[in-house]
């Protein structure tokens, strides 16, 4: 994504419109600590799953200030391990908006540092979440009133 000059200073709420909704949103930006890893001393990939669903719902909300609940995770393939002290990026971008669902792609980053001052980003896996509007009784309900 590219970020205009101007990126810092627009308002926290900014109006959707159809060619936002396909850009994708830095919903979470974490830094993984001691408290992350499995047993080999990578990050535990249920971690990395608990901040795929916090960032799709995250992206749920922008669209709909609705309570969502997930419905479905799609397969989920873990191409690169996440390191400890990485600073992992969880990018969403909202593919299809349903009557009561709305479905995000959500993008895994890890930027690491290296000896020298080098610093990478490592592509760590994609994931689709579904998540759908529902009512105090959690019954699904439409997200655009008619
Ligand atoms: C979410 C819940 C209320 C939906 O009930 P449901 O009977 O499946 O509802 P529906 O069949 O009407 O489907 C609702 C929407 O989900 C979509 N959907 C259902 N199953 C799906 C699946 N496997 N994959 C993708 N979308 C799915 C439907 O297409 C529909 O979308 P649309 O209205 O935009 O077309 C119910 O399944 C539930 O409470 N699940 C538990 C949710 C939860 O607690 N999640 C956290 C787990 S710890």
């Amino acid at each position: 994504m590219r970020l205009s000059p101007n990126y810092r200073h627009q308002p926290a709420f900014i109006p959707q419109t159809p060619k936002q909704m396909s850009d994708r949103f830095p919903a979470i930006r974490i830094t993984m600590l001691p408290k992350d890893t499995n047993a080999s001393g990578t990050i535990f990939g249920g971690v990395i799953l608990s901040y795929i669903d916090l960032a799709g719902g995250i992206e749920a909300r922008r669209q709909s200030p609705k309570k969502f609940v997930t419905k479905a995770m799609h397969e989920v393939v873990f191409v690169a391990p996440v390191h400890l002290g990485d600073l992992v990026t969880f990018y969403t971008r909202t593919v299809r908006m349903g009557r009561t669902s709305i479905t995000v792609d959500v993008e895994v980053e890890a930027e690491r540092l290296g000896l020298g001052g080098t610093k990478e980003t490592v592509r760590v896996t994609e994931a689709e979440v579904i998540y759908v509007a529902v009512d105090e009784n959690g019954h699904p309900i439409p997200i655009k009133a008619s």
